[in-house]
C-alpha cells in the first residue's frame, strides 16, 4: 500500500515537472517570438546597391538616390530620430518616395506624416508620388495633406509629372513620377516618350506591372513598394509570404529584378497596414548609387 502510494507521488511529481518543462518552453518560445517581432518591425536594414551604366555622364559617377517606401505612418523613435538618422548616414543626392506615407486602414496620421516631410528634405531633395493607400484616404484629408506639402521647399510631389535631374556640372536624367491610380492607363508612354533625357528613373508604388508596362516604355530604372516583402518571410529564402495583387509567395516581393532593359528596385518599405505584425522582415532603406562606365554619354 505505501509502495503504491509512493509510486504515485514519483508519477504525480514526474508529471508536474512535464507541466513546468512545458510551461517553461511556450514562455520561452513567445519570448523569442516577441523580441524577433520587435526587431522584425523596428531594426532598419540598409540595402546598399550599386547601378552600372553607360548612357550617363560621368558626372553621375556616384550619384546616390535613396528610396524610402510604404511607411505607413509608422514612427521610428520620436519624430522619427532613428529613421531620419540611417537615411542622414547615407548622405544622398536624392530622396525617392514611392507612396503609402499615409496609412488609411487603421492608424492614419496626417500630421505624422507632414511632419516627416518637413524633416525629410533637411538631408537631400526628395521626390514622391502616392500609393495606394493615399488614395484610400477621404479626399478632405487627401487633400488637407496636400496643401500642406506642397509649398515645402525641396519636396517635389510627381503626380503624373517628370522632373530633370541634374549633376554638379549640369548634365540632366529624367526622373518620373506615376501616380497610383494611373496605372492601369497610357500616362506612363507619354511621359517616358516626353521626358528630355534618354535617362530615365521611374517612381511608381506597385511592382507587379514591371514586365507588361514599365519595361515596354525602356525606363531605365523603377523604384517600387507595396509588397512590404511579402508581410512575413520565410527564414533563409528570399521569398515572402503575401502580396496585394499578387496573392500567395508573389513573384515580386523584394531585391532587384530585371526586364530587358529595365531594372527595378523593390524595397521591403517602412510599415505596416492593417495587419500589424512583419516576421523575419525588417523595415528596409534602398540605397542606390550610380555608376558609370565609359560609354557614349558626355
Ligand atoms: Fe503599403
Amino acid at each position: 500500500m505505501q509502495k503504491q502510494s509512493s509510486a504515485e507521488q514519483i508519477q504525480k511529481k514526474s508529471r508536474r515537472a512535464y507541466i513546468i518543462r512545458r510551461i517553461g518552453m511556450w514562455i520561452l518560445v513567445l519570448f523569442l517570438l516577441d523580441v524577433m517581432t520587435f526587431g522584425a518591425n523596428n531594426r532598419i536594414d540598409i540595402t546598399k546597391y550599386t547601378y552600372k551604366t553607360d548612357a550617363l555622364s560621368v558626372s553621375f559617377n556616384g550619384f546616390r538616390i535613396v528610396h524610402l517606401t510604404d511607411l505607413h505612418n509608422k514612427v521610428f523613435m520620436e519624430n522619427n530620430e532613428a529613421l531620419l538618422r540611417e537615411i542622414r548616414a547615407l548622405n544622398p543626392d536624392i530622396i525617392v518616395m514611392t507612396g503609402d506615407t499615409i496609412d488609411a486602414s487603421n492608424h492614419t496620421n496626417v500630421a505624422d506624416a507632414v511632419m516627416f516631410m518637413e524633416q525629410i528634405p533637411e538631408i537631400a531633395p526628395t521626390y514622391f508620388v502616392h500609393g495606394n493607400h493615399e488614395h484610400n484616404l477621404p479626399k478632405s484629408v487627401l487633400s488637407g495633406f496636400e496643401e500642406k506639402i506642397t509649398n515645402l521647399e525641396n519636396v517635389h510631389f510627381l503626380n503624373n509629372e517628370c522632373v530633370q535631374i541634374e549633376s554638379h556640372t549640369g548634365q540632366t536624367l529624367s526622373l518620373i513620377g506615376l501616380d497610383d491610380l494611373s496605372l492601369q492607363a497610357n500616362i506612363l508612354k507619354t511621359l517616358a516618350d516626353e521626358a528630355p533625357d534618354d535617362f530615365q528613373i521611374l517612381l511608381a508604388h506597385e511592382p507587379q506591372y514591371l514586365k507588361d508596362y514599365y519595361a515596354e516604355t525602356g525606363v531605365d530604372l523603377v523604384f517600387s513598394g507595396h509588397v512590404h516583402g511579402g508581410q512575413w518571410r520565410i527564414p533563409f529564402t528570399h521569398q515572402g509570404l503575401y502580396g496585394p495583387d499578387q496573392g500567395l509567395f508573389p513573384k515580386y516581393s523584394d531585391g532587384v529584378y530585371t526586364e530587358g532593359d529595365t531594372t527595378m528596385y523593390l524595397s521591403r518599405g517602412l510599415g505596416n497596414s492593417g495587419f500589424p505584425v512583419r516576421l523575419f522582415n525588417h523595415p528596409e532603406i534602398v540605397c542606390v548609387t550610380l555608376e558609370t562606365v565609359s560609354g557614349d554619354a558626355s
